[in-house]
């Protein structure tokens, strides 16, 4: 098992499988898959091709609700990661299913609601890691993504705030992980 030097470690068996037998898989998961984990997606896609193109993740994002299946992200949420270079338009909502616990490696929750969901739908011994996102943010005073649906404009940028943080966050644990070194600059 190799070693890492920062809480919270990722210790799923996927961080020490070669890196070309299977990408390592990331799902971001909220209540309405509308809003918070369609965003954390995007962020962390673009975090990802900036700073570590050489991992290749695979990223994917789901509600633990019904509420909006099919439908594309909130429009206050695309309009507020266009603002700062990111595209959500082709996602569209999904629920949770058990089959994803198998299908990712790390299942990362925007807040204590969700993850307690999550929890309660995982099967035993699952192949995924489960998570809140802002564990691996640097300085958070919060571990939770606060949902924007019902509040105004600030509530969007402060979810692409804490996306990138901890975007910043994991990618840098990963690249240790996988034993290379940080882009410069
Ligand atoms: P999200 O936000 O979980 O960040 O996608 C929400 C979207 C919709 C609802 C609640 C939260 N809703 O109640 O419909």
């Amino acid at each position: 098992m190799r070693e890492f030097r920062s809480a919270p470690a990722i210790t799923c068996e996927a961080m020490t499988r070669e890196p070309d037998v299977e990408k390592f898989s990331v799902l971001f998961v909220c209540l309405g898959n509308i809003c918070r984990s369609p965003t954390a997606a995007g962020v962390f896609r673009q975090v990802a091709a900036e700073e570590a193109p050489q991992l290749d993740i695979r990223v994917d994002s789901a509600g633990t609700s019904d509420y909006h299946i099919g439908n594309p992200p909130d429009e206050r949420s695309v309009r507020a990661a266009l603002g700062r270079g990111i595209d959500l338009r082709a996602s569209r909502a999904r629920q949770v299913t058990a089959r994803d616990f198998e299908r990712f490696d790390l299942v990362l929750a925007m807040d204590r609601r969700n993850l307690r969901d999550l929890r309660a739908l995982q099967p035993g011994a699952s192949r995924a890691e489960l998570r809140l996102f802002l564990e691996f943010a640097a300085e958070a005073e919060d571990l939770e993504v606060p949902d924007p649906y019902y509040g105004g404009p600030d509530g969007f940028e402060r979810v692409l705030d804490l996306a990138m943080r901890a975007s910043r966050g994991l990618i840098a644990q990963l690249l240790r992980g996988q034993g290379v070194e940080r882009p410069r600059g």
